[in-house]
């Protein structure tokens, strides 16, 4: 079974097509970096837009990528949520017409848990279930309960920024360039950088949350380089030190080390208090475009290997938005039984419901 999938949720125009939900014959992605970094983040007029004029092309490099013809194509599925409601539009519309016009099946697949499908892709077998499930990216940080690769139930989320835009404001103030995030990665494993040189929050919240936030530490980094703010009158605390490349360089490394306690932190969490109501996880799945940072990638391997949990982590082509991941969770939907129709809606946000913990 062939699947066409779309992904026009944020500011990556892609196409992709996978077969039996599984493997990936195709995965063509349109960026649209150049068009937003000038303005620091994502413009959602300029994003909508530029999905109108990529995607015919983008779909036309998917079917010539994968060796097929359009005629070969036995369903069609568009992430229709959550995300930018102008860009989901056009991959809905997209994917709607195509459908139609092949006279096959339409599935919408939710963004989000699509990200937690990433890391099954082109494997043969899926892993055991019950897995426990992370999503860190660009504008979603939270884990799951991940029952079967179509089911999940949101355990915890952030409160404030997502990881990902955490990493990209924490760029920006270091003075990195748009988009942030892996070039702070970059820096942060440059030889010499210190993880310890400055004390960086990691906010636990209340005891046993499994929430997360990351606004205090980005904050953090905001006052390492520009002082700390005090009122008129009160005693002035030491200026902030020069940023010369080692300070930012050790900024970087001690910003990461923070982020990723965060996270590991919180999974720990979960999974203690998953296996305290007798649900033993027994996977690791982990997706989104911080999945593709390379402290995380290594310390969420040293805590699958210490729970004695199985690790699934995307390939660094599907950490980021792509549609290869889209059409698996559709193909996965449809033979369970979950087929759309031409009423599919477009929403901004996930489906995905919290857990009764
Ligand atoms: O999943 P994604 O493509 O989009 C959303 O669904 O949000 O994730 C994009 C995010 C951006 O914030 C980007 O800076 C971050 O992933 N990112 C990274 C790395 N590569 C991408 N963050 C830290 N380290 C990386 N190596
Ligand atoms: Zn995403």
């Amino acid at each position: 079974m062939l699947t066409l999938g779309f992904e026009t949720s944020c500011d990556e125009t892609a196409c992709a097509i996978v077969r039996d939900g599984r493997h990936v014959l195709s995965n063509a992605i349109a960026t649209q970096t150049e068009l937003h970094e000038g303005y620091g983040g994502v413009v959602p007029e300029i994003a909508g837009r530029a999905h109108v004029e990529r995607i015919i092309p983008v779909l036309r490099r998917a079917v010539a990528d994968a060796g097929v013809s359009l005629g070969d194509i036995d369903a069609v599925a568009v992430g229709h949520r959550p995300g930018l409601i102008g860009s989901l539009l056009v991959g809905v519309c997209a994917a709607k017409a195509t459908a139609l016009a092949l006279g096959v099946p339409l599935v919408g697949a939710d963004h989000v848990q699509a990200h937690l499908i990433a890391g099954t892709l082109d494997i043969d077998e899926d892993p055991p279930s019950p897995a426990l499930g992370l999503v860190v990216s660009g504008g979603h940080t939270a884990m799951y309960l991940v029952p079967s690769p179509i089911e999940a139930q949101r355990l915890g989320t952030t409160r404030d920024d997502a990881i990902g835009e955490a990493y990209d404001k924490a760029a920006t103030i270091l003075g990195l360039p748009y988009p942030g995030g892996p070039r702070l990665d970059a820096l942060a494993q440059e030889p010499g950088a210190n993880d310890q040189a400055v004390d960086l929050p990691v906010r636990r919240l209340e005891r046993g949350s499994l929430d997360f936030s990351f606004s205090g530490l980005k904050t953090a980094v905001l006052y390492a380089v520009r002082g700390v703010p005090t009122r008129p009158g009160a005693p002035q605390p030491p200026p902030p030190l020069p940023m010369t490349d080692e300070r930012v360089r050790d900024l970087a490394a001690s910003f990461q080390r923070a982020a990723c306690r965060a996270i590991i932190l919180k999974l720990g969490r979960a999974s203690d208090a998953l296996g305290e109501r007798g649900t033993e996880c027994r996977t690791l799945l982990a997706g989104g475009g911080v999945t593709a940072n390379s402290r995380l990638r290594a310390e969420l391997a040293a805590f699958a290997e210490e729970r004695g949990l199985e690790l699934r982590l995307p390939k660094m082509a599907y950490c980021l938005d792509n549609a290869a991941m889209i059409a698996a969770l559709g193909a996965r939907r449809l033979m369970a039984g979950h087929a759309d129709d031409l009423t599919l809606r477009a929403h901004p946000s996930s489906s995905i419901g919290a857990a009764s913990l």
